[in-house]
């Protein structure tokens, strides 16, 4: 058992080392005591992975120096995994649980001395991406795949979806394609029925102004633009292509609460087909978490506001209740479903129930991470 080498070693030098700690007063060097004796012998001293001569295992250690990996993964997933080991967050037992032989401050300082290894401070921190909510895009530049569906709860029967695809590129910028898809139950001359039919399939870019770990905030700028994909006789598409520019704000409060808010226009090119309309997006709510690095469950609410930028039209609001949880270990697969209620013109527009189906698939594949 070539594995148990290194763990012991690790556990020895810690044994060794744990007196000497107190006589450090410097918390960066501390930092980097603690990682040399507890980490350094499977990360490398330069935080790479050590070769597979000196740890004993063939199984590839990540590279903490490469900041499109390393700064997205939020400080509280990787105290999950310095803490309970590598199963915590559904990797491998080779990642030894320091629970035990260090202390929540100690354990700290080790992942903060992690933190030290991307130099460029560019790369908005995984704290940023926070949950996502049913309607608001967030400020932070994501690698994700998306199933969102929406389900009228009165009415004519509808279900409207897309498949929203995120890339990141860059430290700030992402890209974003959205296919949406529906079937909806109309009235016909020969008695109605359901038909099918693609949307309008919208692309747009995103890209990250400011960021701040001082006051917790995260700024972006956006635009997408629609094409006239969907058949509009069908009532599945505009009929004109419309460009949306927006804006993104997120904001970390204390104790897991968080904000979030977006604010933009739809602007048409064929203002017969579809009005300018102006909205503005407001959210708040709050992580909790199952067990010690478990589950995270995530309630949220917003409030969306649009009006048609035409003389004599009125605000429309709408409340959305949801609630987010996360399925997968790994915490990189999850689900929100929430409703969206009229709390204006109820009597025009529907009830509807809102869902979504959320892979982080930089994080890991489908299947695994469970
Ligand atoms: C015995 C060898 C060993 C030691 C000692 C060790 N690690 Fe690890 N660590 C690993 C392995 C192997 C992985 C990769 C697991 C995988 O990919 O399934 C890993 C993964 C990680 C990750 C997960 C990165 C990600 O993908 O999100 C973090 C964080 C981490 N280690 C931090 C630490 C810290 C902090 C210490 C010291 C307190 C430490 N490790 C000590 C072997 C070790």
């Amino acid at each position: 058992m070539t594995t148990k080498f290194p763990i012991a070693s690790t556990l020895f030098a810690l044994f060794l080392f744990s007196p000497a700690l107190a006589l450090f007063g410097n918390t960066s060097t501390k930092a980097a005591e603690i990682y040399s004796a507890a980490c350094a012998s499977c990360h490398g001293s330069d935080g790479r992975g050590a070769p597979i001569s000196q740890v004993g295992f063939d199984l590839p250690l990540p590279d903490f120096t490469d900041c499109n990996f390393a700064v997205r993964e939020p400080d509280s997933d990787w105290n999950a995994v310095a803490h309970a080991g590598g199963p915590a967050r559904a990797f491998s037992r080779l990642m030894p649980a320091f629970g035990d032989a260090l202390g929540p401050e100690e354990l700290q300082l080790a992942t903060a001395h992690v933190r030290t290894f991307c130099t460029d401070n560019a790369w908005p921190p995984g704290e940023f991406n926070l949950p996502r909510m049913l309607v608001i895009e967030k400020a932070f530049p994501e690698d994700e795949a998306v199933f969102e569906s929406a389900v009228a709860a009165q009415g004519d029967g509808a279900v409207s979806n897309a498949i929203v695809y995120e890339k990141r590129f860059g430290a700030r910028n992402q890209f974003e394609l959205s296919v949406p898809f529906g079937r909806q139950e109309r009235a016909t001359a020969d008695g109605g029925g359901w038909q099918g039919g693609i949307g309008d399939i919208a692309a747009g870019v995103k890209r990250t102004l400011f960021f701040s770990r001082v006051t917790g905030s995260i700024f972006s700028v956006a635009g997408e633009v629609l094409f006239p994909t969907g058949d509009r006789e069908k009532g599945f598409g505009r009929g004109t292509t419309i460009f949306e520019p927006f804006l993104s704000f997120g904001q970390i409060l204390p104790s897991e609460f968080f904000l979030q808010s977006q604010a933009g226009a739809a602007i048409p090119v064929d203002t017969q087909r579809a009005d300018n309309r102006g909205f503005f997006r407001f959210g708040t709510g709050r992580t909790f978490t199952q067990g010690q690095f478990g589950r995270s469950w995530s309630p949220m609410i917003e409030l969306l506001g649009a009006r048609d930028l035409v003389a004599g039209r009125t605000f429309q609001w709408d409340l959305v209740p949801q609630i987010q949880v996360t399925l997968s270990r790994r915490q990189h697969i999850m689900m929100n479903v929430g409703v969206r209620t009229p709390l204006t013109d109820a009597r025009s527009r529907d009830t509807q129930v809102l869902f979504y189906f959320l892979w982080d698939w930089f994080d890991g594949g489908l299947f695994t991470g469970w």
